[in-house]
């Protein structure tokens, strides 16, 4: 198998970034995000979650973050809806893409979305329908691919079965998952040679946090197996609030580097996305998780 020529990179941050963030981060600051990931030549960047605000208080101001945000012609900006009425918030925000999220583990399942993953699919269904009539597409997620942090162990063939389920119900793409972080680059192979027996691997994409230093080569490993989406986190930001210890997902400006040396093309632009990242990290006072633009920074003060 080839490596693919042209990679998508689905960002991210906006959204699995700073949904973990403790202190309040202003509408303004999340669309200055946006805004500043669009203008790096990012074509697909997951805004926010039409969650319940009790789960998650750092995603509530959705809404007025979609109503602020310059929307650039080609540029797809998404949002997680979990139920009928996660949808029907996304709907009325004028959203025209969204994200359903399962999990591979009954525990996980359970601790994220407080239902199983049968009832979760279920949930899913109505959505489904309303996406239709709408003209909304639907992306799938499922979490705890390579591991899960209250069942452990994690079958590559469950997994398989429901990213099925998922694309049999409308889901276009599903984005496999390693919420913890804790997969290797053998694992990440033997996953997609295992879910790719029965789905074309175009329909997949690789969503690696970076809990133990391992999401490039999970993502390299991916490359090699045929898979050319990939989401990422400018400056590495996030995690998930229901994965205790889970740190953020691979950086995009890392992701970039390493497709620019493989002559991969995105149309992003590293020096607008170091920037991004920078100017996130300064809004909340936090080191920039970014391999590369710690590096690149480091040069320029050399
Ligand atoms: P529940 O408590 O079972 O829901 O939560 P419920 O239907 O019983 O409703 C309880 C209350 O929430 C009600 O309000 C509802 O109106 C409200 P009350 O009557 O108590 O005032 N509610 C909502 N409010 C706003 N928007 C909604 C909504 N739904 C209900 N959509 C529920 C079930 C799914 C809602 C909850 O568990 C939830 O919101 N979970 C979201 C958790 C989450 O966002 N996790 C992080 C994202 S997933 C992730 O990070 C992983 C990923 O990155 C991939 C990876 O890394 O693996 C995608
Ligand atoms: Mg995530």
């Amino acid at each position: 198998m080839s490596m693919p020529q042209q990679v998508r990179l689905v960002e991210v941050g906006p959204r699995d970034g700073l949904q973990n963030e403790k202190q309040p981060i202003s509408v303004a600051d999340k669309v200055r995000l946006v805004d500043d990931l669009s203008a790096a030549g990012l074509s697909y960047i997951e805004v926010g979650s039409f969650v319940s605000p009790k789960w998650v208080p750092q995603m509530a101001g959705s809404a007025e973050v979609f109503a602020a945000i310059q929307q650039q012609p080609g540029v797809t900006y998404a949002a997680l809806a979990p139920n009928l009425k996660g949808f029907e918030g996304a709907l009325e925000a004028g959203v025209k893409e969204v994200a359903v999220f399962a999990a591979a583990s009954e525990g996980f399942s359970q601790k994220n979305i407080n239902c199983s993953i049968a009832e979760s699919l279920q949930r899913f269904e109505p959505i489904m329908a309303a996406a239709r009539e709408h003209g909304v597409r639907v992306r799938g997620y499922i979490s705890c691919v390579l591991g899960c942090p209250i069942d452990g162990d994690v079958a590559p063939e469950q997994v398989a079965a429901i990213a099925r389920e998922l694309l049999d119900s409308g889901c276009y793409e599903v984005s496999l998952g390693d919420t913890i972080g804790v997969g290797t680059a053998g694992d990440t192979r033997r996953l997609i040679e295992v879910v790719g027996r029965d789905i074309d691997r175009s329909l997949l994409a690789g969503h690696f946090h970076d809990t133990y230093g391992q999401a490039l080569a999970n993502i390299h490993a991916s490359l090699l197996e045929g898979v050319a989406v990939f989401d990422s986190s400018v400056a590495g930001l996030g995690g998930c609030p229901y994965a205790k210890g889970a740190t953020g997902n691979v950086a995009s400006e890392d992701v970039l580097y390493l497709l620019n040396g493989l002559g991969i093309q995105t149309g992003i632009d590293m020096a607008a996305l170091v920037q991004a990242g920078q100017h996130i990290c300064n809004v909340l006072g936090k080191d920039n998780g970014s391999r590369v633009t710690r590096a690149l920074l480091a040069r320029e003060q050399a």
